[in-house]
């Protein structure tokens, strides 16, 4: 933008460079871009339920459509109160928000301010870095080596002013998971005015995902965020939650938007909550393409991280050209390059006829690659 950019004068010069997300590119844009049928595009690009949404949460939502002229319930108290059943928790220690990104967000307004930082890994998430560059605060980067936390890295880069700790297990976009006891044992060793965030986006896919309600039992400042996004197929009505100790979810709750989540929300994460059979079958589907992905994609010559949330990373000489080729194909991954990996792709699982569509089409570029090397 620079000198043609109007706002540039007025702008706080602390986001003046702050990068904007970018999504998974939509079915439609691509459709449109490369003159394909949208019916016929695939996308793996989002980490998305491939099973689409529980039946259960279409109905909630359709039999709340008359009620759309209502304000929801400001503070979401039927699904805090579903929430709590299902963890065993008190109401007062889970909040909501539009997505989990909101709660991450919630977290760097309420512990954040400039002169403190957030510590996180280099290839983490990448709103943990935006959510602590709107806060004004420092962000502070853990090398991932091998693409793997670290958590002694972790414990180094935290400091007198460090407020949150950011981590991810299993992590986007690399997929990694930390070992539970390790981690409980990192925790443990905290000091006090250190916040430390697990985001647990994938958590339900895990055979043995962590378990923070005994520490939150023992007193410590630890907060765990979740989503409907995944495992339950609702990233497009945006609801996550987190839980931790009632004070802290009360600093949320003062930076909370009042309504952040619409009647839909409200409504599609309760009965999903209560469809564990679709939950059951997503997380059977997704093994099953993992499975597949690794076993085909392997096949080809190609390297495979798999790890065990919905996607797995592909190693190629340019992510962005590969990323390319396949759209040219009607296939839509996610090229990483933005977050300083140029050679790899996020590939979400897909279902079974999406996941051989993907490795036809990764058959297609590396044919069409060989070709133009004779
Ligand atoms: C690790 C992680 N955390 C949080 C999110 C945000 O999810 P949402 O805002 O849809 O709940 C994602 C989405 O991809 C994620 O991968």
């Amino acid at each position: 933008m620079g000198e043609s950019d109007p706002e540039a004068d007025w702008r706080d010069p602390a986001i003046a460079d702050c990068p904007i997300y970018e999504p998974g590119r939509p079915i439609e844009e691509v459709a449109r871009a490369h003159g394909l049928d949208p019916a016929d595009i695939v996308k793996l690009a989002s980490n998305e339920n491939p099973l689409g949404p529980s039946p259960r949460a279409v109905e909630a939502i359709r039999d709340g459509l008359e009620r759309l002229h209502d304000y929801p319930d400001g503070s979401a108290r039927e699904l805090r109160a579903a929430l709590a059943g299902h963890l065993g928790l008190d109401p007062e220690e889970i909040v909501v928000g539009n997505g989990s990104n909101e709660i991450l967000e919630m977290l760097a307004l309420s512990y954040l301010r400039p002169g403190y930082n957030a510590v996180l890994g280099q290839y983490s998430f990448v709103v943990y870095r935006l959510a602590t560059r709107h806060a004004k605060a420092e962000t502070r980067m853990v090398p991932m080596p091998d693409l793997r936390h670290d958590l002694a890295a972790y414990r180094e880069a935290i400091d007198g002013d460090t407020r949150l700790v950011f981590l991810a297990s299993p992590d986007n976009p690399t997929g990694d998971r930390v070992d539970p006891a390790e981690l409980l044992a990192f925790v443990e060793d905290l000091p006090p005015h250190v916040l430390f965030v697990l985001d647990e986006a994938y958590a339900e896919y895990l055979a043995e995902p962590v378990d923070l309600r005994p520490l939150l039992r023992a007193g410590r400042r630890v907060f765990c965020v979740r989503t409907f996004s995944k495992v339950y197929g609702l990233a497009g009505i945006r609801v996550g939650y987190g839980y931790g100790p009632a004070s802290v979810v009360a600093s949320l709750e003062r930076v909370r938007q009042p309504f952040n989540l619409g009647i839909p929300a409200q409504r599609g994460a309760r009965a999903a909550l209560g469809d564990p059979d679709h939950v059951e079958a997503t997380v059977r589907l997704n093994r099953e393409g993992l499975a597949f992905l690794t076993r085909e994609l392997g096949a080809l010559g190609l390297s495979v991280r798999t790890g065990e949330a919905n996607f797995v990373l592909v190693e190629v000489p340019s992510a962005r050209d590969c990323f390319e080729d396949l759209q040219r194909q009607g296939v839509i991954v996610r090229p990483l390059d933005g977050y300083g990996l140029p050679h790899h792709l996020r590939v979400s699982t897909g279902t079974p006829e999406q996941n051989r569509r993907l490795v036809d089409a990764f058959r297609t570029w590396l044919q069409d690659a060989a070709g133009s090397v004779d």
